[in-house]
């Protein structure tokens, strides 16, 4: 009683939980369930752009996204290691997730057709993650929130060099400018599901505000969202694919139209155009590791031998 007592007092005081706190099962569940699914999106993140490596127009440019794609693998690094302050296995989430038995964010399950698609990937996924992320940063949950701060102040830069990219293409020629606006129209209605699924369907989302895991619900996200992207779309010179899109200044938001929810549901369910390239590239990259994780586990034991 005492314990739970001083869990709650904890939270009240918006103080932060650490891993050798006591918790409810409830909470350790919810918080590795959170924590893992963040790993696994940064880690799966990796692979759209990825894709863009050897094919970056310039020297400058495949710098940039070799340092971003790299932060992204940090980020994921930085998130098992706070799954394992709760308890746990690094190497039974990596299987959770090879096996479809854990899910990534669905955003990642979207080709890079273009190479437009890396700086509006940067503009706008990047984007939406630091509006999920930023209010993160004061999750009751110790080791998540100062891993979020990094992360976020990471992301920053990402979403930075995504526009700054997009900046250029669109000073460019108008087949550039063409392939910005083809990008901004196949990842506008993703990044706003990125948030998931409205409010009033959201099943977790009141006990995760009650143990301030979660600090703002998903419709207030992605109404920030919307308008932070507005003028930052026409400062660009593209449009944004909702013609439903408008000010409302009773509300001091912009209305936006319907979202296809019924597709987010298939995407989510593993009917995505990519989720099994993307599977498949993250199993065979596991296979193909063994012999490395083997070599330090021997390197390990040698080592811990010798000191015995
Ligand atoms: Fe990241
Ligand atoms: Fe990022």
């Amino acid at each position: 009683m005492n314990l739970e007592a001083d869990f709650n007092t904890t939270i009240e005081r918006d103080q932060r939980i650490e891993p050798r706190d006591w918790m409810p099962e409830g909470y350790r569940k919810t918080m590795i369930r959170q924590v893992a699914q963040h790993a696994h999106s940064e880690i799966i993140g990796m692979q759209p752009e990825g894709d863009w490596i050897t094919r970056a127009p310039s020297l400058r440019r495949k710098a940039i996204l070799l340092a971003k794609v790299q932060d992204e693998a940090g980020h994921g690094l930085y998130l098992y290691s706070a799954a394992e302050t709760l308890g746990a296995d690094r190497t039974d989430l990596t299987e959770r997730l090879i096996e479809g038995r854990q899910k990534y964010s669905s955003i990642f399950n979207y080709p890079t057709l273009t190479f437009a698609d890396v700086g509006v990937i940067g503009w706008l996924v990047d984007g939406a993650a630091i509006c999920n992320q930023v209010p993160l940063c004061r999750s009751s949950y110790g080791p998540y929130a100062r891993a979020m701060i990094r992360i976020c102040k990471e992301e920053s830069f990402h979403q930075r060099q995504g526009y700054e990219l997009l900046m250029t293409m669109m000073r460019g020629t108008q087949a550039q400018r063409d392939m910005v606006q083809d990008a901004t129209n196949r990842w506008w209605w993703p990044s706003l599901m990125m948030f998931g699924p409205p409010d009033a369907e959201s099943t977790n989302t009141a006990q995760s505000m009650a143990w301030k895991i979660k600090r703002h619900t998903n419709d207030e996200l992605r109404q920030r969202f919307v308008d932070m992207s507005v003028p930052q779309a026409e400062k660009l010179g593209v449009t944004l694919p909702d013609p439903d899109m408008k000010w409302n200044a009773e509300r001091g938001h912009y209305d936006f139209g319907e979202i296809d929810w019924a597709h987010f549901k298939e995407v989510v369910s593993g009917n995505g155009p990519c989720n099994e390239v993307r599977l498949t590239r993250r199993r065979k990259a596991h296979e193909d590791g063994q012999w490395v994780r083997d070599a330090a586990a021997a390197y390990a034991a040698k080592h811990k031998e010798a000191a015995a």
